[in-house]
């Protein structure tokens, strides 16, 4: 008798309407299926600012390199014995307007370790305060210190509405 109500009990449990195992199931896999493309979201969310943080560098000399032209408003109001720095690209550049009336653009990332230059009109001069590296401020050549090449020159073309600088 007892045995009997224990078998009864246990084909019980076993006994789950088809429609209802078959309502879990796709229950489950909706739930699993919504997890996954969650999952896959959050990790694409967590996995792109690491792609741009090691992609910016050779993006960066790509964006650099293709372009080859820059028009400066307004520069050729730039007073004699100053300098204008301006971006070329994505890197760092300088317009020099020399005492003499002479203009000269120049890259402004130094050839050492490429830290931005600046120049000293007082003592006309290019100047890398990262390891003391000094440049002609007119042909760019490396004068003293570290520096192991000179700055690039671009060409200028100056003009009523503006200074035009390119790539020589
Ligand atoms: S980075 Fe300019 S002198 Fe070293």
């Amino acid at each position: 008798m007892r045995e009997t109500a224990m078998s009864e009990t246990a084909i019980a449990a076993n006994i789950v309407p088809e429609h209802a195992e078959n309502g879990d199931t796709k229950t489950r896999r909706a739930f699993l299926a919504a997890a996954s493309v969650a999952g896959i979201g959050y990790a694409a969310a967590l996995a792109y600012p690491v792609y741009r943080y090691l992609a910016s560098p050779s993006e960066m000399a790509l964006s650099a390199a293709a372009v080859t032209e820059v028009t400066l408003k307004d520069a050729e109001k730039l007073p004699a014995g100053s300098v204008l720095m301006f971006k070329f690209g994505t890197a760092p550049a300088m317009l020099i307007h020399h005492a003499d009336n002479s203009w000269v653009a120049l890259t402004a990332v130094c050839t050492h370790l490429g830290c931005t230059v600046q120049y000293e009109p007082q003592m006309d001069r290019i100047h890398c305060a990262c390891h003391g590296g000094v440049y002609n401020a007119y042909t760019g050549a490396n004068v003293s210190g570290p520096p192991p090449k000179p700055l690039k020159l671009f060409k200028v073309a100056v003009n009523d509405t503006g200074v035009e600088v390119s790539r020589g």
